[in-house]
């Protein structure tokens, strides 16, 4: 049997890993500034997080939803605690794609209503709804196709107000990133936010805040909506939760009310992804990984503004878009091969720099050196 090829991958086959730093099978080293897609929060092997989950397995590794899995609401209280919504509840499954699938599901079943909006250039992942909301017509299978997801161009406060005016007792939910990864590292504005804030508690719609990537302190907030200082009615996570372990999560406000077989999944919050959610926090906790992401980010951003031939930095905290004119877009291949250093990119040409929270300045004085060496030799 062959894999059903649908990546197209750097021949590269990475065998260890610490922190910041991979290995692959030649011995080489290279600087990790893109955490395997926002995934790896506390850096990998990081010994906390192996020692729990390692403890964890010795122990039981997985039963299913139907009995007390003690360990589910240690990690509730904790995340509510890191999180700052203490009177929120948790729903774990096992991917982002699945926790704004239950998002919006659950929006749905609470208000009874069908319209979602969305915006453009979002990403929510690729199950049925999660993949419409999503603004991507060549993953949307015809079978995924709907008329209930509206796309509104992304900050546009006039437009979101007249959608609201003409038919906002329909809509059920409204799901945005708080930024853009996928999209190009594109942060939606505090007073958009806002608005859809105040828009979806007027109309009795849900407001939804995808917080897959942008989550989980990466922008030095724990979400990134919390910069406009609005409280979504529910947020969705994954990446960063697990540090590598797949594992998804919806935090939802007090107003909704739960049921038996409201809501399910066979593996979500089994004792080995709780294990290792329960560690990333710890350590998000101990080690102070906000402010890390705040100083490390702010310090990376000044300095990458000062390089004229980049026509754009975008982004907050570890979460950083760098865009490149058109014929320099070959610098993220060449600082993977020519440097060591793997990042991350939007199409076309905008370099995605989403390291671990707890990278150092030394990393980040290690990529301006790299940049600047691929930028003056471009
Ligand atoms: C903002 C956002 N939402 C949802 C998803 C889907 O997550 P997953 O790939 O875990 O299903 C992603 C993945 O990149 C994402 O960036």
């Amino acid at each position: 049997m062959d894999l059903f090829n649908v990546y197209p991958v750097n021949p590269i086959n990475i065998v260890k890993a610490a922190g910041s730093t991979v290995w692959d099978e030649q011995g080489n080293e290279y600087l990790d500034l893109y955490g395997g897609h926002a995934v790896i929060s506390i850096g990998h092997t990081h010994p906390h997080y192996v020692k729990r989950i390692t403890e964890q397995l010795n122990q039981i590794g997985f039963y299913s939803n139907s009995i007390e899995i003690p360990i589910q609401k240690q990690l509730a209280q904790l995340l509510g605690e890191v999180s700052g919504k203490e009177d929120y509840h948790l729903f774990l499954c096992n991917s982002g794609a699945e926790a704004n699938e239950n998002a919006l599901k659950l929006a749905s079943f609470y208000n009874g209503r069908k319209k979602i909006i969305a915006f453009t250039k979002a990403f929510h992942g690729r199950t049925s709804l999660a993949v419409a909301a999503t603004d991507n017509p060549s993953i949307i299978a015809p079978v995924n196709e709907t008329d209930n997801v509206i796309f509104l161009p992304f900050n546009d406060e006039a437009a979101l107000q007249a959608a609201f005016e003409s038919y906002g007792n329909e809509i059920s939910a409204v799901i945005i990133e708080g930024i853009q990864g996928v999209g190009g590292i594109r942060e939606a504005s505090k007073s958009f936010l806002q608005l859809i804030r105040s828009l979806t508690t007027a109309y009795n719609a849900v407001y939804i805040a995808d917080s897959v990537q942008c989550g989980y302190g990466r922008t030095g907030q724990f979400y990134a909506h919390d910069w406009a200082g609005v409280e979504a009615d529910i947020y969705s996570m994954a990446k960063g939760i697990g540090n590598g372990f797949p594992l998804g999560a919806i935090s939802i406000a007090p107003k909704f009310k739960a049921s038996y077989g409201l809501l399910g999944t066979t593996f979500g919050g089994n004792h080995l992804a709780c294990a290792a959610a329960v560690a990333v926090l710890e350590v998000i906790k101990q080690d102070n990984l906000l402010a890390n992401a705040t100083e490390v980010g702010d310090y990376l951003i000044a300095e990458l503004k000062k390089f004229d031939q980049i026509l754009e930095v975008r982004g907050r905290g570890l979460m950083i878009g760098i865009e490149l004119p058109v014929e320099l877009a070959h610098i993220k291949k060449d600082l993977l091969v020519k440097n060591r250093i793997f990042t991350g990119e939007a199409k076309p040409n905008v370099i995605r720099l989403l390291p671990a929270l707890n990278i150092t300045k030394a990393h980040a004085d290690q990529f301006l050196a790299a940049l600047k060496e691929r930028l003056e030799q471009a």
